[in-house]
């Protein structure tokens, strides 16, 4: 796993780990790593050590599998993880002999933090590559003394935006910030710098070390001195505590791990490092035991790769390909499923009405790649190519051939059905027919297909270049061909899909929509809106529900609100629908119109429209601001959960991406069927029941959830 060699003196250990995909500090791999390290510092010939890697990265991090095994265990089990990296990382430096980190590829995490340890760090100049401290985006913190090598070697300002963003760069920006000090541009120059950097410094010695005068051991430096000052100066306290509000601000406290950095790297940087790394592993344990870790790694890390690689796609179906691709409508959806197909290397036929209609719908992406150029991202001639593989038409003869036709003209069943019929049969053998329908049921507009097996829903979200998600829906009728096939076309133009099953408003918009009617719920029992809004955001929704209802229009809800009860599914005295069509009468139909909860004024911020007050008195008794961010969540909780009894979401995992990508449900409680074991699923069905007891039934906890609740089981899992 750990290749050692021996080569002009110097110990070359080379990992190539068998047992995972890329090389990982993990409870196989560290032993090995640290019986390889001892064999060299006992070998007296051995005068310098090269730590390097076989694979295309160099260490990939530390194996998060492993950090979630161990999230719910005592935290003394965690902290044995950090405390072995710390112990063979320590070692790195202080064992006497220089070690240089011959960095080949991607190093990232604990990965990143064993080049720390070592003397001196090359990188490979592969523009593959990548390096840095992502821990932060996981709920987690760089626990092999990142935290305190890194504002030890860069200084506090440097280091503090690579510690809290979770920044990763390419190996150019790595020696342009220091991260690391020198580039090779091959292989066999890599190992040929590191051989001669330890000839030439037999010695070395961590900046913040020195040898203690009478063992001669290597010690931790008291006083050290960080480049670019010193911690103990009352400015320096001043920038910790602007920088605490700061992250409170925008973490609103959901989110421990930011605060963590900042106290480890304060608290750190005013003691030894040996001391440092105790007050580093302290910090670690609570963040990488808390539910907030728990919930980004099992979503957002492990999950995420898991829909990614295609983990719903029906196994028996080979392999599909989407060559050509057609899109009927070039208005805000069509022309950014254009952009994102030809941006894949699909060649693409954009069709509307007129051929100028058609050309707007590509300009586009033109304005796209634009943008793109301008933030030093894509390139001229990516951008020329992807534009010529868009080709605009009014006319349906050029759609002949393809493999897949995706409609986003109108959202009108009648006029859907007239393109599906003119459309389909342009399509190659075994093509496929979807369509981006928000609303409307797929197996009902699979009527109009000649086909329905072959009819699917791609359910884009806007704006299409930005929006990771796509919601796949599979009507009544839609065959396992048709749906893998969808899967294989949203892989390749590198988005995530989940998979639903047919129903009103699919699951994104049927969940979502009641964040947005619990809000007009609070407004009409007289809440106060700005209460509202913080409540909102201080869960962790982007937006507040009533300046998102201004967004998606008023007259969108109230006309899908009036189709719900049209359909028989929810009646007249719903407040959703109350309201918005009071708004649509009052001429505020949201934002389009510079007018609905909040107010628009040309070139100044929104503010909440004054009128308010007098639709919708304020009541003397206000709720805190713990309820009513219970409310907005609970509710969108309650409404997963009978999604996935209901069958219309096949997985957890489904829905907890679909939430957190679809509709910004906040990523720090895992998504929305984790959010009942984030709060414990005893407590949420208590809670929820007491919630249905004041407010109303729409919070009632399901039978199963209470079976469920008994049994402690908080996984969902389709039983049949
Ligand atoms: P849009 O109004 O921007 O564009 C519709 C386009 O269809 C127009 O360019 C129109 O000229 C064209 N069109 C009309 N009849 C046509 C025909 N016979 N042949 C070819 N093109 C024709 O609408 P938008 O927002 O792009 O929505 C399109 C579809 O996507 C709708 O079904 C909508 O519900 C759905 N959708 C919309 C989302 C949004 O955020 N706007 C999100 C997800 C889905």
């Amino acid at each position: 796993m750990i290749n050692y060699t021996i080569d002009r003196n110097v110990a070359i250990l080379s990992w190539n780990m068998t047992s995972s995909p890329m090389n990982v500090l993990n409870d196989d791999s560290i032993p090995v790593f640290e019986a390889a390290l001892q064999r060299a510092y006992d070998n007296a010939e051995v005068k310098g050590i090269i730590i390097t890697s076989e694979k295309n990265e160099f260490i990939a991090g530390a194996d998060l599998k492993m950090i979630l095994r161990n999230n719910d265990k005592e935290p003394g089990d965690m902290l044995k993880v950090s405390a072995e990296l710390n112990r063979v990382f320590r070692a790195i430096e202080t064992s006497g002999k220089p070690v240089v980190a011959a960095i080949n590829g991607t190093a990232l995490g604990g990965g990143y933090e064993a080049c720390l340890a070592c003397h001196h760090r090359i990188a490979l100049d592969n523009p593959k590559a990548v390096i840095g401290l992502p821990e932060v985006t996981l709920g987690l913190l760089p626990g092999g003394g990142g935290t305190q090598r890194l504002p030890r070697m860069l200084g506090m300002e440097a280091a503090l935006p690579l510690l809290l963003e979770g920044k990763r760069v390419s190996p150019k920006e790595a020696l342009a910030l220091g991260l690391v000090d020198e580039l090779a541009t091959s292989r066999d120059e890599l190992l040929e710098k590191a051989f001669a950097w330890l000839s030439a410094n037999p010695e070395p010695l961590q900046p913040w070390d020195e040898r203690d005068r009478k063992t001669g051991r290597i010690v931790g430096k008291e006083n050290f001195k960080v480049p670019g000052g010193a911690v103990q100066s009352p400015t320096d306290a001043r920038v910790f505590s602007a920088g605490t509000a700061m992250l409170m601000e925008k973490t609103r406290g959901n989110y421990p791990a930011p605060l963590a950095i900042l106290s480890c790297v304060y608290e750190g940087l005013q003691v030894n490092i040996d001391r440092a790394l105790v007050i580093e592993a302290r910090y670690f344990v609570q963040v990488a035991t808390s539910k907030v870790a728990k919930g980004l790694i099992q979503t957002m890390f492990l999950g995420l790769n898991e829909v990614n690689k295609g983990i719903s796609r029906p196994k028996t179906i080979p392999p599909t390909d989407v060559r050509k691709v057609g899109i009927l409508g070039a208005g805000m959806m069509g022309s950014g499923i254009a952009y994102a197909a030809a941006l894949a290397g699909i060649e693409t036929v954009l069709k509307d009405v007129s051929v100028e209609a058609a050309e707007k719908g590509k300009a586009y992406s033109r304005t796209v790649f634009k943008k793109a150029i301008e933030r030093g991202k894509g390139t001229p001639e990516k951008a020329v190519a992807t534009l010529n593989l868009i080709k605009t038409t009014a006319d349906a003869e050029d759609l002949r051939g393809c493999d897949l036709i995706i409609e986003a003209v109108f959202e009108n069943r009648d006029l859907k059905a007239q393109v599906t019929k003119e459309a389909e049969p342009m399509l190659a053998e075994s093509g496929i027919f979807a369509s981006n329908t928000s609303t409307l049921p797929i197996s009902g507009l699979a009527q109009a297909s000649a086909k329905p097996e072959n009819f699917i829903g791609l359910h884009f979200f806007s704006p299409v270049d930005k929006m990771q998600l796509v919601e796949v829906i599979v009507g009544k009728q839609t065959s396992e061909y048709a749906l893998a096939f969808a899967l294989d076309f949203v892989k390749k133009i590198r988005k995530t899909p989940i998979v639903v099953n047919d129903s009103h408003g699919f699951y994104t918009s049927r969940v979502f929509t009641t964040y947005t009617s619990e809000g007009m719920e609070l407004l009409k029992e007289g809440v106060n809106p700005v209460l509202i809004e913080n409540a909102g955001k201080n869960a962790g929704m982007p937006v507040g529900p009533l300046a998102v209802s201004d967004e998606v229009a008023l007259d969108l809800i109230s006309k899908i609100s009036g189709q719900s009860i049209h359909d028989g599914m929810m009646t007249e005295d719903d407040t959703a629908y109350q309201v918005a069509g009071k708004f649509v009468a009052l001429g505020r139909l949201g934002k389009k119109s510079k007018a609905g909860f909040y107010d628009y004024p040309e070139g100044e911020k929104k503010y909440l429209w004054p009128g308010l007050s007098e639709l919708f008195p304020l009541a003397d008794q206000q709720p805190s601001v713990d309820e009513v961010k219970k409310r907005l969540l609970y509710r969108q909780v309650i409404e997963t959960v009978r999604c996935f009894e209901e069958g219309v979401i096949r997985t957890q995992l489904d829905a907890d991406i679909g939430s957190i990508l679809g509709w910004g449900f906040p990523a720090y409680t895992g998504g929305t069927l984790s959010f009942v074991d984030f709060v414990g699923i005893k407590t949420f069905v208590q809670e929820a029941d007491r919630l249905a007891d004041a407010y109303g039934e729409r919070f009632r906890p399901t039978q199963n959830l209470r079976d469920k609740a008994e049994q402690g089981n908080s996984r969902f899992e389709q039983t049949n």
